[in-house]
Parts: C-alpha cells; sequence; structure tokens
C-alpha cells in the first residue's frame, strides 16, 4: 500500500495507556498516516450494525479514498485517536474517534467506533472524553454527533459524563443530532 503524506508533526503527547474496568491495558495515540492497513483491518471485523452506527449508511468496504481521509489527518482541524492493542506482536486497531472541523467554522463532527468485542468495556467513553477535551483545548466551540435514535450507547456516555448537551431528534431524518458547548464545560 502506498504511504500517506504526512501534513503535521506527529503529537506524541497525546500518547498513553489507559486500563480498562476489566483490567485490558489499551495504548491510545494519535492516528498515523501508515495505519491504512489497521483501519482496514478494524472494518473488517466490525459488525453490520456497528458499522451502521457509526457511518449512518450500509457500507460493505472502506474505499481507498475514504481510507486515505481517515489517515491523512493534521492533528488540528482533523484529530483522530486510536486504540491500540498487540497480541503475539502483531498490533491491532481496536476501535478510533476523530473530530473534524466544519469549513471556516470552530464547530467539529465528533465520530467513534469501536471493534465490537470491546464494546461496553469502558472504552468508548474515555475516548470520546479525550477527544472532547483535545477539542476543547484547541478553542473549538462546539461539537455534534449525528446518531441512530437506536444508539443507547452514546446516549449512555454523554448522559454520564455530564456536559452541557442539546438534544435534537432526526433532522433530515438520518439521524438524531447531540451538541456540546464545549466552552460551557466546567468539568
Ligand atoms: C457507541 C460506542 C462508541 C460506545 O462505546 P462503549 O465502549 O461500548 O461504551 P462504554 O463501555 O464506554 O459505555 C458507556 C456507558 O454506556 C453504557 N452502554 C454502552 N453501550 C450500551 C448499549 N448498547 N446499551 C445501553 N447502554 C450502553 C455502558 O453501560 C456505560 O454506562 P455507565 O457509564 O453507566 O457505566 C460503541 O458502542 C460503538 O463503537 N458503537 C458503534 C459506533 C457508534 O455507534 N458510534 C457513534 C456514532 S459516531
Amino acid at each position: 500500500m502506498e504511504a500517506f503524506r504526512v501534513y503535521h508533526q506527529y503529537p506524541l503527547y497525546y500518547e498513553e495507556w489507559i486500563t480498562l474496568k476489566d483490567g485490558s491495558a489499551v495504548f491510545v495515540r494519535p492516528i498515523k498516516p501508515t495505519d491504512g492497513l489497521l483501519l482496514l483491518d478494524l472494518f473488517q471485523k466490525l459488525s453490520r450494525e456497528t458499522i451502521y452506527f457509526r457511518f449512518l449508511t450500509h457500507l460493505n468496504k472502506l474505499q481507498p479514498e475514504m481510507l486515505k481521509q481517515l489517515v491523512e489527518i493534521n492533528y488540528e482541524t482533523h484529530f483522530a485517536l486510536a486504540a491500540i492493542i498487540t497480541a503475539d506482536t502483531k498490533e491491532s486497531i481496536i476501535g478510533t474517534c476523530r473530530y473534524i472541523v466544519k469549513e471556516n467554522s470552530d464547530h467539529a463532527e465528533l465520530t467513534v467506533i469501536l471493534r465490537d468485542d470491546w464494546q461496553k468495556r469502558g472504552l468508548g467513553k474515555v475516548m470520546v472524553t479525550r477527544v472532547v477535551d483535545i477539542a476543547r483545548s484547541k478553542g473549538l466551540a462546539s461539537i455534534e454527533i449525528l446518531l441512530d435514535y437506536r444508539n443507547e450507547g452514546m446516549k449512555r456516555i454523554f448522559a454520564s459524563l455530564g456536559y452541557p448537551v442539546s438534544y435534537e431528534p432526526s433532522i433530515l431524518d438520518i439521524a438524531d443530532r447531540m451538541e456540546i458547548l464545549l466552552q460551557e464545560i466546567k468539568i
């Protein structure tokens, strides 16, 4: 696979080990331009429901152009974290969480996706918290999340974080929308 171009300096300081409630250790780091194959591998392991909840459409494969967009990030207007495990010296990405700033604005959209066998273990909440904190530290005004109305996991994460969230049901009949005003977060 062709190596994707690096646009910006990799921000090493966002790397960390986290320990989940069940004791598993997961390495979380910013996505790198060389992560394409690991993301393809992750995509191939996802259930149809997980893919639908993330992309709000039924995707059978990640097209090269989309994959390129997912790894060619600049860590400012497009920031993404990957959660990594290592088994038998082989690394796997088991989830990602990112924000992408809308053109000429200080508003971003947040997306998150975890491999099915790593869901409901607390990882989604940690990754969302980190990405919201990073967006906030960069001075963004708000973050929106588009979600299927059945997505209880996502609703629970935001309910438990205690952020000031506004909730609009079903825009364009595709998805509900949550918005967090980042500069109003007190915690
Ligand atoms: C949504 C998603 C990121 C949640 O991540 P997760 O790691 O499974 O969630 P967590 O384990 O951190 O759970 C956070 C809370 O939600 C609850 N929860 C998680 N999934 C749930 C579900 N399907 N139904 C009900 N509650 C759920 C957990 O019990 C936990 O509650 P607590 O804080 O009271 O303990 C993950 O399920 C996922 O990748 N889904 C597919 C993609 C997606 O929906 N993306 C969102 C739109 S971009």
